[in-house]
């Protein structure tokens, strides 16, 4: 038998966990055209699995085995690339503990007397369905250079708007839907700007009663009104230096907007109940999910300080916006709250995924993380299916041509293949299975570019209408 842990052919190779193991076992598995590898204890199979590509595990739970011993064969059979098939006594299903370790982390299991057919079958079966695994497994999506998880073309031209934001001091202004990341905006933006390293201070208008804002943006002095026991420094001068991120800044009360426009005026604040203004070097970025325009067409908000504020803008696109970067997504939160289910998540259902692009994400990304973190604790299966989401089944929304449908799957079609190719148009047009031709003739009609942002400099062609809103809109654009 092989115990050494260099990677072996893995066709046909099973590695076989066994802490006695058995030689009759191994020369029918011989004999039925398997090779056995062996591994006497939990830590040789990980190494084992890690090294090489194993398809087909076969484990054999001892009768008197523990949930101790149940958990450490589960932490080396969590990779998604091996099937396991166990071996297990007769009336050991019955169980709890090791029926649920099957159903959670076997592909099959076998009871003894085992050298037969039944053990062969499994083995080929847990083989072949590994075997439609793609290797290698795609990686998990992370956070991009902007902090952010997102790759649609309404994304790519937020990224190339925020790295312009960044090279200038001038204020942004971030509008967008809740949850659509604007605080993120913000942050990146203050993270490719020259005070990247100094402070980002973020205050929430809306969160604080309209009472205490403006001595939480401003500081006091000591006894300025009943309750200041002493001097406390406001979040604008706490920012000196830095980035101040005015969040919800549409619910900010009217005379707190006369003295923000003062300070943005002149570049002084004055702590309340103090005798002298203080300079403050501070750049602004504010955002809100409330439509400032209408605000101050009705006179909520001030015309002058909306000017001050929106110098540039950038508008977040909504979550039902981005294609499959609802998918990629999802995987994010998956990879960030796997751990939390009590079972081993082998990752989203199909079903699963139409159910989120189908949906119309009011609460937009924080929605969806807090969709999926939900589905990963409540989950009965190794796969999040749709139900588990818990989505509501058909959303009103206005109703879809078929035409729509098409040309929406197509564009979506032609995006991921792009992504999943790094945008070599030759590869891509071969998984589509047109021509490079038609590839190029589809993303010219579907305004798709032919290289992710950073290779770019402008769009010339691309842009939402998301996008051209915001060209109309912004008094003046990066
Ligand atoms: N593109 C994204 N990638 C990863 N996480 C995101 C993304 N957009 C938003 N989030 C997450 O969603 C939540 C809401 O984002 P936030 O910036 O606070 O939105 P908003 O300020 O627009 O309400 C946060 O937990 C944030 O980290
Ligand atoms: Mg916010």
């Amino acid at each position: 038998m092989n115990t050494t842990y260099t990677p072996v052919d893995t066709e046909r190779t099973v590695l076989y966990v066994s802490n006695s193991p058995d030689q009759d076992l191994t020369r029918f598995l011989a004999a039925s055209g398997w090779q056995a590898v062996h591994a006497k204890s939990t830590a040789i199979a990980e190494r084992m699995i890690e090294r090489g590509n194993i398809k087909v595990g076969l484990v054999e739970l001892p009768s008197d085995c523990t949930s101790r011993h149940l958990s450490a064969l589960a932490s080396c059979m969590r990779r998604v690339e091996t099937n396991w098939v166990a071996q297990i006594a007769p009336g050991q299903s019955e169980n709890e503990l090791v029926s649920r370790f099957i159903l959670d982390y076997c592909f099959d299991f076998v009871t003894r007397p085992w050298l037969n057919e039944r053990l062969v079958f499994a083995l080929g079966h847990a083989h072949g369905l590994s075997s439609l695994r793609h290797p290698p497994v795609a990686p998990e999506p992370s956070l991009g250079q902007h902090g952010m998880v997102g790759q649609c073309e309404a994304m790519q031209q937020l990224y190339r708007r925020i790295d312009k934001c960044g090279v200038t001091e001038a204020p942004v202004f971030v509008a967008g839907e809740s949850g659509t990341g604007k605080e993120l905006t913000a942050r990146a933006i203050h993270e490719r700007s020259p005070r990247a390293g100094r402070a980002f201070v973020a205050i929430n208008c809306a969160a604080i009663p309209p009472s205490l804002l403006q001595a939480e943006l401003f500081g006091h002095e000591r006894g300025a009104f009943t309750g200041a026991l002493q001097r406390k420094i406001g979040r604008i001068e706490s920012a000196n230096e830095g980035t101040l991120f005015l969040d919800e800044i549409g619910d900010m009360p009217h005379e707190c907007q006369a003295v923000l426009l003062r300070f943005l005026q002149e570049g002084t604040i004055e702590r309340l109940g103090g005798s002298g203004s203080i300079n403050v070097d501070v750049r602004v970025i504010s955002a809100t999910h409330v439509d400032l325009d209408k605000a101050v067409e009705d006179g909520r908000f001030r015309a002058d300080l909306y000017h001050r504020l929106c110098v540039l803008r950038l508008v977040e696109p909504p979550l039902r916006e981005r294609g499959g970067d609802i998918k990629l997504l999802a995987n994010y939160a998956l990879s960030m709250y796997r751990q939390d289910g009590a079972r081993k998540l082998r990752g989203l259902s199909s079903d699963a995924i139409v159910a989120m692009s189908n949906y119309s994400w009011p609460g937009n990304v924080r929605e969806l993380i807090n969709c999926v973190r939900r589905a990963v604790v409540m989950s009965e299966g190794r796969f999040i299916t749709a139900s588990d989401l818990g989505l509501p089944e058909a959303d009103n929304g206005p109703a879809v041509t078929l035409a729509e449908i098409r040309s929406k799957a197509e564009k979506d079609a032609i995006e991921h293949a792009l992504q999943r190719h790094g945008y070599k148009l030759s590869e891509a047009a071969a998984e589509l299975g047109i021509s490079r031709a038609t590839l190029y003739r589809l993303m010219h009609a579907n305004r798709l570019h032919q290289e992710p942002a950073a290779g770019r400099a402008s769009s010339a062609n691309g842009g939402t209408d998301a996008d051209e809103e915001a060209e109309r809109q912004a008094p003046s654009l990066v």
